[in-house]
């Protein structure tokens, strides 16, 4: 009966965590790769999870970018706003993506649909060590980064490592470097092999991973079994606190050989 699936639900979720090392794990059934509403239910579950974490009063919600953060964002509810004042900030600077899908508009989004506020962050992508120092004096970008720092909660999702490269454009030599060293996942700028080693790092400005340990509340979102030996790779190096949502396709892929 129904009460014996959600008990059996519950059983796959914390076996997933254990295996993984983490907190908490809330998976959807299906797979995210071939229904994008899949994704939808991803979305309905962040909003429930930070319905339930956000204390009253200011919060400080930093966002990385891409096609399920793009996603997600939609099924954020105006609700969350209710006696909470929400601050939507982009986790890292520039990325050389697609509007739609960099965190700046991520983070435009999110606020939009949960009744909060944003600040963006205005640094290109592909700027040099030297450009970057005067910039990060810059009032305007010096507040945001301010903001990034004192984050309460980080949202962010988790790439397989050849497509983010290809996404990035990132030049023939650098994506043999990664092809050699057995990159498998990326986050927050960070190429990273099976065992969880970064193999490369996209110099950035904001968060790195190291930074998540100080933050109450991390979100991961990532889904699909194309994504399964990312997620696995990433969740070697990501805090204790995580909690990961993500698809039955996913879990199932991961939990296969354990
Ligand atoms: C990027 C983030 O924008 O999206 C990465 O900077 C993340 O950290 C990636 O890994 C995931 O993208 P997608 O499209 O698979 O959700």
């Amino acid at each position: 009966g129904l009460m014996n699936r959600l008990h059996d639900a519950n059983v796959v979720s914390e076996q997933l965590a254990s295996v993984l090392g983490i907190s908490r794990v809330i998976i959807v059934p299906g797979n995210s790769e071939h229904h994008h509403s899949i994704l939808d239910l991803m979305g309905q579950q962040l909003n429930e999870l930070l319905a339930a974490i956000l204390p009253g009063g200011r919060s400080i919600i930093a966002v990385m970018g891409g096609t399920t953060m793009a996603s997600v964002s939609e099924s954020l509810s105006v609700n969350l706003s209710h006696e909470r004042n929400l601050l939507f900030v982009p986790a890292r600077g520039g990325l050389g993506e697609t509007m739609a899908i960099q965190a700046n508009t991520v983070c435009a989004e999110m606020a939009t649909h949960s009744g909060g506020r944003y600040r963006n962050l205005y640094v290109p992508e592909d700027i040099s060590t030297k450009s970057v120092e005067p910039l990060l004096q810059e009032p305007v970008v010096k507040s945001v980064l301010d903001l990034i720092n004192h984050a309460d909660v980080v949202i962010h999702s988790i790439g397989r490592a050849k497509t983010m490269a290809n996404r990035r454009n990132m030049p023939t030599a650098e994506v043999n470097l990664l092809a050699e060293r057995q990159a498998v996942a990326e986050a927050f700028g960070d190429f990273l092999d099976a065992q969880g080693h970064v193999v490369y790092k996209v110099p950035k400005i904001g968060l790195q991973i190291s930074d998540l340990n100080d933050i109450s509340h991390v979100i991961a979102i990532a889904g699909g079994p194309q994504k399964a030996a990312a997620i696995e790779s990433y969740m070697k190096v990501a805090p204790h606190q995580t909690v990961l949502i993500t698809d039955e396709a996913a879990s199932e892929m991961i939990l296969r050989d354990k």
